[in-house]
């Protein structure tokens, strides 16, 4: 059997694999993600896709899977809306498929990465997994009895935006208080910055990873000084593991899965954040210590999980 390509537009990232039917990405390309322009992201995506044809040594590429990070329509080939990027109503399958003269699927990024851990990954072993990514924004995707769910209108599973805080932070969806603002990439950063600016003195491992500016500071920095053992750095990440437990004690009150996986560029925090969102989601599950009670494992696939999920749809479609 052919080979598929998979590729993950994010709100930062365009990452992109050659995908064979095991799941294995043979090779890989990345872009940054143009995110304020829609025509820029599509041509963004035929260049990584044509790099990856011209890296198949002769062996068919059959389809291609977009996992886009943005509510996408019930034929999954429209982005309706996207928090994070310039997308509303963008014809997405429509435009790559135009460009490569390949049959394309659009899905929301998170299901992706979510099909990808229960095919291959972390919920292998069971019938009802939720995959969290924490990324720019924070993404959701609903195994529920062994099938992706998409709810009626294709957009299911958009757990970043249900409302954590009354009149909290502003998030990209124009609402206020989403989950997304308080446990993402953007929101690490945005903790780390106003960290950083009204106590100096305590955030100089911070401040000195990002040449002294606390605007320059990046999610990457401070994982990495909370991996080196920098308190204000470990204080923030425990704060975000605080937030993703709670909500998901939220999630398990209505879906009870067996299984969440985390995923995502944050997660490579490893521990220092799934400590505290174990911790914090026991603190919160309704029902505990009279229920049966869900695992919170880390995203086998890692970062890759988006890729290998949308080449594994696309083979599929
Ligand atoms: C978007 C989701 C996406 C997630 C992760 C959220 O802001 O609403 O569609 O899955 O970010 O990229
Ligand atoms: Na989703
Ligand atoms: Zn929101």
């Amino acid at each position: 059997r052919g080979l598929t390509i998979g590729v993950d537009v994010g709100g930062t990232k365009i990452a992109a694999g050659l995908v064979d039917s095991a799941g294995k990405i043979v090779a890989e390309g990345r872009r940054e993600t143009p995110a304020t322009s829609p025509p820029e992201i599509v041509a963004a995506i035929v260049e990584v896709v044509k790099e990856l044809r011209s890296r198949a040594e002769g062996q068919e590429v059959e389809a291609i899977g977009v996992g886009a990070a943005g509510f996408v329509d019930a034929s999954r080939s429209e982005v309706l809306f996207a928090p994070n990027l310039a997308w509303r109503k963008e014809p997405l399958k429509e435009a790559v498929q135009a460009r490569t003269s390949l049959p394309t699927v659009v899905e929301n990024d998170a299901n992706a990465a979510a099909w990808a851990e229960f095919q291959f990954g972390g919920g292998r072993d069971v019938d009802d997994m939720i995959l969290l990514t924490i990324g720019t924004g924070l993404g959701g995707g609903l195994v529920l009895n062994g099938e992706l769910y998409r709810g009626a209108f294709g957009v299911g599973g958009e757990v970043g935006h249900f409302r954590v805080v009354p009149n909290g932070h502003l998030c990209g969806c124009g609402n206020r208080g989403c989950w997304e603002q308080y446990a993402s990439g953007r929101a690490l950063v945005r903790e780390a910055r106003d960290f950083a600016r009204s106590s100096p003195s305590q955030a100089d491992a911070l401040l000195a990873l990002a040449g002294g500016t606390a605007d320059r500071i990046e999610g990457p920095m401070v994982t990495k000084a909370a991996a080196a053992g920098d308190t204000a750095a470990t204080e923030l990440v425990q704060d975000l593991g605080r937030w993703l437990g709670e909500g998901i004690a939220t999630l398990a009150a209505i879906l009870d899965p067996a299984v969440v996986v985390i995923g995502g560029g944050v997660s490579e925090a490893a521990d220092l954040l799934l400590e505290p969102a174990r911790n914090a989601f026991w603190r919160q599950l309704t029902a505990r210590g009279h229920r049966p009670t869900l695992e919170i494992r880390p995203a086998v696939l890692g970062n890759e999980a988006g890729i290998i999920g949308a080449a594994d749809l696309a083979r599929r479609r």
